[in-house]
């Protein structure tokens, strides 16, 4: 396992559409591996493949209930609006509040290459939200509603 490099905004990277995992190789599985350990480095709660400069739909989580990735996430489903405090492991220093869904329903692919549907409220939501618009060329300073001084809040 590998402690990656950090895509910082303003890379061209983090603005691109990312491609559909085609299928969960050996070499996805160690992806994910180095993610993780990227994640858990930076102190972040998630993170999503472009943020290593990898333009694939891949993103990893942790909000404290152990880790796990999602290979092509989408949102199938949202319910409800929730204005909450978020950061970014690619724009360090600074934090904002945005506005998101208080719900979501997340079909994906587990590690093993399995069907799994998530349904995530709190902090797992705005997690898999935020992640699943960096597979999109999205960073969360293109939504804020008001920035803020970092005050601590973990990044993804
Ligand atoms: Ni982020």
């Amino acid at each position: 396992m590998a402690v990656l490099e950090i895509v910082k905004v303003g890379s061209e990277l983090l603005r691109q559409q990312t491609e559909t995992v085609p299928k969960v190789t050996k070499k996805i599985v160690g992806l994910i591996a180095d993610m993780i350990e990227t994640m858990y480095a930076a102190d972040g709660v998630g993170l999503a493949a472009p943020q290593v400069g990898i333009l694939l739909k891949i993103i990893v989580v942790d909000v404290g209930e152990g880790p796990f990735a999602l290979i092509n996430p989408r949102i199938i489903k949202a319910e409800g609006e929730e204005i909450d405090v978020e950061g970014c492991l690619s724009v360090p220093g600074k934090q904002g509040y945005v506005r998101r869904a208080a719900k979501v329903w997340v079909d994906a692919l587990d590690e093993k290459g399995k069907n799994v549907r998530i349904e995530a409220q709190e902090l797992l939501a705005r997690a898999l939200q935020h992640e699943i618009d960096h597979l999109n060329g999205v960073l969360y300073i293109d939504l804020l509603e008001e920035e803020i001084p970092d005050n601590g809040v973990k990044g993804v």
